[in-house]
């Protein structure tokens, strides 16, 4: 998941977009990250859902609670994490953006629930993420998605991402995307 950025670089409390509430993970929301983690389908490019039961005895008590980490809520509904965090400069990609500092680059995640594709609600929430980022931190942000992930690659390019390279990890060839 990256290195998280550090608190005084990201305004904490929640986000509203049109139709979504972006708020900081909580306690109930465990249960939902176990069942994104453990499905198949939602993780057929991310190397495949892990054990639940692996999973159920790793997971923290609240899942992805660092700055930057979303969970994506329509009328109370959990509709997916997003999140920001910088990309260790030793991974493929980590320093192939010009003019970073040692802190490693900004890089985009998303993960939404299956029922919850299909509606923009990924587009939207990242959207509003990058506008933060934009205004509170400018600096580029990067985003790495296998070739063969179809949604994630067309909405790399909703969001305005362009390709800067491609390279093996995680035994599957990625596409590296940056968005300046
Ligand atoms: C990658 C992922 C987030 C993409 O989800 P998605 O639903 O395709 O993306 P969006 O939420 O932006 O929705 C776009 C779709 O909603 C439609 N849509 C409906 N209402 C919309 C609206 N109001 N605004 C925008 N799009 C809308 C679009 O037409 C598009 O439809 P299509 O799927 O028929 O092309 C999702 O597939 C996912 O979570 N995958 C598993 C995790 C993963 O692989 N993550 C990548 C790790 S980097």
């Amino acid at each position: 998941m990256g290195l998280p950025l550090t608190v005084d670089a990201w305004p904490a409390g929640s986000v509203r977009t049109e139709r979504l509430l972006l708020r900081a993970p909580e306690v109930r929301d465990r249960q939902e990250f176990l069942d994104l983690g453990s499905d198949p389908v939602v993780n057929l490019h991310l190397g495949g859902g892990q054990d639940r039961a692996t999973l159920e005895a790793t997971l923290p008590a609240v899942p992805a609670a660092r700055p930057a980490q979303y969970v994506m809520e329509r009328d109370g509904r959990f509709l997916g994490w997003i999140g920001l965090s910088r990309r260790e400069s030793d991974r493929p990609g980590g320093s192939s953006v010009d003019g970073l500092g040692p802190e490693g680059v900004l890089e985009l995640s998303y993960v939404l629930p299956v029922h919850a594709w299909g509606h923009g609600y990924a587009t939207e929430a990242c959207a509003a993420l990058l506008q933060t980022s934009d205004e509170r931190l400018g600096e580029p942000v990067v985003l790495c998605t296998q070739v063969g992930n179809t949604r994630s690659r067309v909405l790399a390019d909703r969001l305005g991402f362009t390709e800067l390279a491609r390279f093996e990890e995680f035994c599957a060839e990625q596409w590296f995307g940056v968005r300046r």
